[in-house]
């Protein structure tokens, strides 16, 4: 396989990164193109309003995004591991990366003077990432949605039966007017299935 100059091989930011912070980065691999472009298919891509993707790791899901996304729409990314930010930023030269938590997403969209926000493509560890943090992370992301924005992620297959049972995934029910999900992606390794969450209703107070 060739190798792109100056740019990490596909996986080894991820899987590095992996081996020192497991639960902040929650996967060993990159994910596949065919879940890149079941993400990209499933984001209904406003004109105006920002598109922001949280967790985009070394880019692998950003590069269908920015693919299908309409020339004028903003869009940037929020990474937390400063190792996966500087592989986007290697591997997406014209990408405006952001290193910062999404629980921060109020005072990062304040801080880069961002407008409406249409969507928020969170493709992090949601299935292992603790409760109270996930409720945080999903308080900042109702708090920054224009009332007819998303909210997409993914779920792998294995952990989709604890997750339809989870605290989270009822909060979510109780915070948007409709959740969608779309067919597994059995390309994906794990398999993975993508949520599409619009109309948020109210920033969550409780965990359920
Ligand atoms: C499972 S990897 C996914 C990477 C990429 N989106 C993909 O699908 O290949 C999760 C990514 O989310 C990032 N992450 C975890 N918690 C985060 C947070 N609170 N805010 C922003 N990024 C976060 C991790 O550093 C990691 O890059």
């Amino acid at each position: 396989m060739p190798k792109e100059e100056g740019i990490a091989p596909a996986d080894s930011t991820i899987f590095r990164q992996f081996v020192t912070k497991p639960r902040e980065v929650g996967a060993i691999r990159r994910s596949s193109p065919a879940l890149g472009i079941a993400i990209a298919e499933a984001v209904r891509w406003p004109d105006d309003a920002a598109v922001i993707e949280a967790g985009p790791g070394d880019g692998a899901i950003t590069e269908h995004l920015l693919a299908a996304k309409p020339p004028g729409t903003p869009f940037f990314a929020v990474e937390l591991n400063r190792q996966c930010a500087h592989a986007l930023e290697r591997r997406l030269p014209d990408l405006k990366v952001v290193v910062d938590d999404l629980a921060n997403l109020c005072s990062i969209c304040a801080r880069e003077e961002v407008g409406e926000v249409g969507a928020v493509v969170a493709t992090l560890p949601w299935s292992v990432v603790p409760e109270r943090k996930r409720t945080g992370m999903l308080a900042a992301i109702l708090e920054t949605l224009s009332p007819d924005g998303q909210f997409l992620f993914y779920i792998y297959v294995q952990a989709l039966p604890f997750w339809r049972r989870s605290p989270f995934a009822r909060l979510l029910h109780e915070s948007f007017e409709t959740i969608e999900h779309g067919s597994v992606v059995w390309k994906n390794v794990p398999p993975a299935v993508v949520f599409a969450c619009r109309g948020p209703r109210r920033a969550p107070n409780s965990t359920g």
